[in-house]
């Protein structure tokens, strides 16, 4: 089907693919979401139905009324998207207010968006307003991420030096740092608004004893955002498992001399005297 291989479509299935091979989408664990392009809403649009009926997003985002997005079904395993897309991911439209959806194209044996819907279009909602070149969001359940949120504090403070203490390209990857999100129940209303805050100001948010929230303009960034995170997660897993302390890291201002040179701004916040 010509669908399928619009670029837009390839990039969002080998995504899905991609953090399946990492090991970061058991069954139906994660989501993927895309906010299509005017460009690529008309190159679909012979595919796309307009009559299915409206159902409620659980959550208003009037910034995002009429917009399409490319969703991964809810309940849909991410080792089936690429073989059998028709199945796994679909394309709704938002009504002219932000308050429903209607399914366009997709979930042909049945089937709806991600129960994660909310969480994700509050957060295309933030990032949107602040810079319209991004298009992406994508929850996964990354391993050695979970495991820190059972054994350092829930803030943003320490879980930003940690990871960028781990690999000295963490702060140009992520220099906003990571938010973190306390456990919450998944899947509605409340866990989307305490996401969306943190959205405002980073691009990477962890959900405690869950997984994680990467925000980004295109497949490439976003995933390699989230690789690069949890690669970090990785290596203090294993740094942890040999020692509970350090013998030497990256310090304060040593993080200070990096910014300059590789022209990022690190916030003060992050590079406090342990
Ligand atoms: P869905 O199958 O509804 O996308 O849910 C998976 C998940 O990871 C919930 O947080
Ligand atoms: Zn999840």
């Amino acid at each position: 089907m010509a669908i399928l291989n619009c670029k837009f479509i390839q990039g969002f299935m080998r995504m899905c693919q991609d953090g399946f091979e990492q090991g970061w989408h058991e069954r139906n664990g994660g989501n993927l979401s895309y906010r299509m392009a005017d460009s690529e809403v008309a190159e679909v649009s012979p595919y796309l139905s307009k009559d299915a009926p409206m159902m409620p997003i659980g959550v208003a985002v009037p910034e995002l009324r009429s917009e399409y997005f490319l969703v991964t079904g809810s309940g849909k395993f991410f080792r089936n998207v690429i073989i059998d897309p028709l199945d796994s991911i679909g394309i709704i439209k938002l009504d002219d207010k932000g308050e429903n959806y209607q399914l366009c194209w997709g979930f042909v044996n049945g089937g709806r968006p991600t129960s994660e819907l909310p969480s994700h279009l509050m957060n295309h909602e933030v990032k949107k307003k602040k810079d319209s070149k991004y298009r992406v969001i994508y929850h996964s359940h990354t391993t050695n991420v979970i495991v820190l949120t059972f054994v350092l504090p829930l803030t943003a403070e320490v879980f930003t030096r940690e990871l960028w203490e781990m690999a000295t390209e963490c702060p140009v990857v992520f220099p906003d740092g990571v938010g973190v999100v306390p456990w919450m129940v998944p899947g509605g209303k409340d866990i989307a608004v305490a996401s969306s805050k943190l959205m405002e100001k980073y691009d990477v948010i962890v959900w405690a004893h869950h997984g994680i929230f990467c925000a980004g303009p295109d497949f490439d960034i976003t995933f390699g955002l989230c690789h690069t995170v949890e690669k970090s997660a990785e290596i203090l897993v294993k740094m942890l498992a040999i020692s509970p302390t350090k013998r030497q890291t990256i310090l304060p201002d040593e993080f200070r001399a990096l910014a300059k040179d590789f022209k990022v701004s690190l916030p003060e916040q992050f590079l406090y005297e342990k």
